[in-house]
């Protein structure tokens, strides 16, 4: 391909379709025009081209998955790879774009994806600890900065968000996700999607989301990832298909499909999934790509005999791009030869890769994406950095504040113990895109010294976090001993949850639980802050140390953060997005149980056959939307503006709820509905609404809420969505346990 032969399709396609097209604002369709444009280039273009495009590498940049080949430059010169992940950088995107644009006969540019999930050099904490804000607008905030950070880096598409339902904490991935909650999972979904998507495409700053994985990956059996999903439609439908149908509808461009199969079918070979589901449903008109060599895959799960036939099976239930398996490559061609899969179905494919390409506007301009001088002001600017700070503050849990352990006094002399205290690269996270080490300023224990000052603060590492290493315990020990308070930074290395990273015992690793137990018979105050990309089993450590505080894996500021909530800087206001289990055994435990038949009712602790272990309690260690303050909140009861939602209208309730502590501080007010009676069991009570608010101390604020029809909708007996008359509890409180209730009816509901 030369500049000339480029010059002359560009000008051949501005005759055919002059390019008036302007993105519709907050849609998922394709702007109008567009499909011209693409029809009118896909004319032009030879089999060859078209399986081209179909096709996504990865660069040796960065190695998220096993590598299958190498040579993805020549690929890209022969036209062969018409879509690139792993590879960032103003320079070297250009350099790759380059070979796409003048080296092959069509000239089109590459996509450029990468795994931008929380940050991409400015890391905010993990997913899960972002969701443990409940602060939407916050999130959506660093989602547009990760974007507008990959964006000036070359990128055009994120691997974003993970909208995974975790209800297993066994499962490493959970980390990725928004938690257990099918509620907050759409509120956060749709958050992040706005975040990286913006309102306009072709704005420069803004990236393509793609939602994954498609669909119920979460739910792989015995938290093993990759493992075989099974579950009923009205579970898919109820709690795992909302968050996925929730990106889409706020605008997601892409999807991508995960590794399991569902009840027998791999989802990249899943037509009831990716075009019943996806397209005929839910009207999905953007572009579906696999997970990584996931149609090889097919051959392993035993659905496909060799590649041919795996590249078929994904082609026909509607996979439009290949991520790095080259099956498409190989053998697209032959089975479009023999009749195996219609030129028509690959167009189709081919189509869906090039709307975005026009969307994006790098038809036009495909270095459009590579400003070097962007990227050198875009990339942890201090507005970045602060966004990556402030998101840190909100996500961090505090489980357990006794005797006024937190917050420390700057005078108080602290003995800093813990294999995490001084760790840069643990702060960042499994997923840590281009982010480094280096760019974290202060540790933990660096802006604790910050805080307290050098001669308050001791330090000793104490042990690993995942050896049975003894040898510093007695330094620890001793130091500990001389502090008015301890501080200890424990929990699991970064690369102990994520992908392939999944655990069966949760407890703190190492010999870390050991050193705890030896630390808090000294009587001294601990505090244990800990890292974590899931819920753990930490009952023991729970009930010997005054404070907690789950940091998650918070980030490039994580460290000034986290001091500045152990100094009362900041107030902690985060609060979980999974349910704490007591053990390992009560997994998988989650709020929105199901009552059964046989409800073990505690306050009757001889009744037999019920619902029960024998050997621990059924409920959790900590629930679903628990985290404390240091001020306190007071709920008044609820009112209700009218005790029968008659179908159709609304009724309103609220909570008065007063901060009657020490401190300024914001609540999390949660909205839970139990529906008594239904034609199907019913969970014991179901997120319905919440909000984030802050309240000055002394002060008292009313919160209100809507409820209406909509709010009570299942999927009924027979499968339809809809609601059913009959009676409801509303509870509102500070997390799931909320008992402050009142009843409502609901009336009219036309079947
Ligand atoms: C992961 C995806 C990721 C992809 C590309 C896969 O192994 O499951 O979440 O987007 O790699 O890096």
């Amino acid at each position: 391909m030369n500049r000339l032969s480029y010059l002359f399709i560009l000008m051949l396609l501005a005759v055919i379709m002059p390019s008036e097209a302007k993105k519709k604002k907050g849609s998922s369709v394709a702007p109008k025009g567009i499909s011209e444009r693409v029809d009118s280039l896909l004319q032009l273009m030879t089999l060859e081209e078209k399986i081209g495009q179909t096709v996504l590498f990865t660069s040796r940049w960065d190695v998220t998955g096993p590598v299958l080949r190498d040579g993805e430059e020549d690929a890209i010169k022969s036209g062969q790879c018409g879509n690139i992940f792993n590879a960032h950088t103003a320079e070297y995107t250009r350099k790759l774009q380059k070979m796409a644009v003048e080296e092959t006969r069509l000239g089109i540019p590459l996509l450029f994806g990468y795994d931008v999930i929380h940050g991409h050099q400015t890391l905010a904490p993990i997913s899960l600890g972002e969701s443990a804000s409940w602060d939407l607008e916050l999130i959506e905030k660093s989602a547009r900065m990760a974007a507008r950070e990959a964006a000036a880096c070359g990128l055009h598409w994120t691997f974003a968000p993970m909208v995974d339902i975790g209800r297993d904490p066994r499962w490493g991935r959970v980390s990725e996700g928004a938690g257990e909650d099918p509620y907050l999972g759409i509120e956060i979904a749709k958050a992040r999607v706005k975040g990286f998507q913006g309102d306009d495409l072709a704005d420069k700053e803004t990236v393509l989301a793609c939602v994954k994985h498609m669909a119920a990956y979460g739910a792989a059996q015995a938290g093993r990832d990759y493992n075989s999903v099974d579950m009923s439609e009205r579970v898919l439908r109820e709690t795992y298909l909302p968050a996925y149908k929730a990106a889409i509808d706020a605008g997601a461009r892409t999807v991508m499909t995960s590794f399991n199969d569902l009840d027998g079918v791999p989802a990249t070979a899943n037509s009831f999934l990716l075009k019943d589901i996806l397209r005929d449903e839910w009207g999905f008109d953007g572009m579906v790509v696999t997970d990584y060599t996931a149609i090889n895959e097919l051959i392993p799960h035993g659905v496909a005999k060799d590649e041919y036939d795996a590249g078929v099976l994904a082609m026909k239930a509607g996979v439009d791009m290949d991520m790095e398996g080259g099956i498409y490559m190989d053998h697209l061609k032959k089975a479009i030869e023999n009749g195996d899969v219609a030129m028509e179905e690959l167009d189709n494919a081919v189509r869906n890769v090039l709307a975005l390409k026009f969307e994006l506007g790098i038809m036009d301009d495909p270095y459009r994406y590579c400003d070097e001088e962007r990227e050198k002001e875009e990339v942890l600017s201090a507005q970045n950095r602060e966004t990556a700070y402030q998101m840190a503050a909100k996500s961090c849990v505090l489980l357990k504040n006794d005797n006024s352990a937190l917050p420390i006094n700057a005078n108080e002399k602290v003995a800093v113990i813990g294999p995490l205290a001084n760790s840069k690269r643990d702060l960042l996270g499994s997923w840590k895109a281009a982010g480094k080490p280096q760019s974290v300023q202060a540790t933990i224990l660096d802006a604790i010294i910050k805080n307290g000052g050098s001669e308050n603060v001791t330090f000793s590492k104490g042990c690993d976090i995942n050896t049975d290493n003894k040898a510093g315990f007695a330094k620890a020990i001793e130091q500990a001993k001389k502090a008015d308070k301890v501080i200890m930074v424990m929990g699991e290395k970064w690369s102990m949850s994520g992908e392939a990273a999944c655990r069966t015992n949760l407890d703190f690793p190492g010999v870390q639980p050991e050193l705890i137990q030896e630390i808090t018979a000294l009587g001294k105050p601990v505090v244990l802050v800990f890292m974590t990309g899931r819920a753990m089993t930490i009952q023991k450590e729970s009930e010997s140390v005054d404070a907690l505080l789950n940091v998650w894996y918070p980030g490039v500021e994580g460290g000034r953060a986290v001091a500045d909530i152990l100094y009362g800087k900041e107030n902690p206001s985060g609060k979980l997005t999974m349910t704490f289990p007591r053990n390992v055994g009560q997994i998988p435990i989650f709020y929105s149980y199901k009552r059964t038949g046989r409800p073990f009712d505690p306050s009757k602790p001889k009744d037999t056959y019920k619902s029960r272990y024998l050997d621990v309690q059924n409920t959790p260690l900590f629930p679903f939307g628990y985290g404390l303050s240091y001020t306190q909140f007071e709920y008044s009861d609820i009112t209700i503006s009218n005790s029968e939602l008659v179908s159709g209208n609304s009724i309103e309730v609220s909570v008065s709820v007063t901060n009657s502590g020490n401190y300024d501080g914001e609540e999390v007010v949660q909205l839970y509905i139990w529906d008594q009676v239904a034609s199907v069991t019913r969970p014991v009570k179901e997120l319905k609404g919440f909000k984030k608010v802050k309240i000055n101390k002394g002060d008292t604020q009313k919160v209100n809420f809507t409820i209406n029809e909509e709010d009570l909708k299942f999927y009924r007996k027979d499968m339809t969505f809809g609601a059913e008359d009959g009676q409801f509890t509303i509870y509102i409180g500070s997390d799931s346990d909320a008992s402050n209730s009142v009843e409502f009816s609901l009336t009219g509901v036309k079947l």
